[in-house]
């Protein structure tokens, strides 16, 4: 499974319906959607009325990413929002098999994040109970960053892992996802690439996300 995912905050707020919209019209069919709290990272995004209210326009699917202080206490509203894909970050809690749990309780699927210089290690034994890993390749809480490279071997990593113990979890790769990074992190074993701001600003979005997909 190969797919960009549009984050939408690089998105112009004040038509976020229409640039969903239109993002849908160009074959999108997964949605990345950051929620920031000024805690976990130094920005503040949006959380569960837009969550709800970009619900109510679409119904494709949306992953909800979490980069916020203690998960285990808004989980289940950003479920109940309309979250399909829910992932949090590994640093932000000492209970993540507990918001794992939390979340597949609601039936949706789980993922779990690390920030560039967070070991796999950290995660080892999380990676057979969740659906995706998503690697950070920016410092999270702002979009428009420059890649990463030292977490290509990350990838490496959880490719090779989940080979050999036959997990199913998918790969995400969030942060200066472009054409020539995406292709490098898919030729890694990423399946899902988030990207924003490269993707928001094209003239031509239609030929972007196709030349991010090839
Ligand atoms: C950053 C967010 C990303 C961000 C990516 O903290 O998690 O999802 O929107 O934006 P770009 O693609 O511009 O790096
Ligand atoms: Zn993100």
């Amino acid at each position: 499974m190969k797919k960009i995912l549009p984050s939408i905050l690089s998105a112009d707020f004040s038509n976020l319906g229409k640039e969903i919209i239109e993002m849908e019209n160009i074959g999108v069919d997964m949605f990345h959607i950051d929620v920031m709290d000024g805690h976990f990272v130094p920005n503040i995004s949006f959380a569960f009325p837009i969550i709800s209210s970009i619900r109510k326009i679409t119904n494709k699917i949306f992953d909800v990413h979490l980069m916020i202080d203690n998960p285990e206490n808004y989980v289940e509203r950003i479920c109940d929002s309309g979250a399909d894909m829910i992932s949090f970050h590994i640093e932000s809690t000492n209970h993540a098999d507990r918001v794992i749990q939390l979340i597949k309780n609601k039936g949706k699927k789980v993922g779990i994040a690390i920030n560039p210089q967070t070991s796999v290690d950290s995660i080892i034994y999380l990676l057979s109970t969740v659906d995706y890993v998503l690697v950070m390749s920016v410092n999270p809480g702002f979009g428009g960053q420059k890649f990463i490279s030292y977490v290509l071997d990350k990838i490496n990593i959880l490719d090779s892992i989940r080979k050999e113990k036959k997990y199913n979890f998918l790969i995400e790769v969030d942060g200066g996802i472009n054409i020539e990074t995406s292709k490098i992190c898919r030729d890694k074993g990423a399946d899902l690439l988030v990207c924003g701001s490269f993707l928001f600003a094209s003239d031509d979005k239609k030929n972007t996300y196709k030349e991010l997909l090839k």
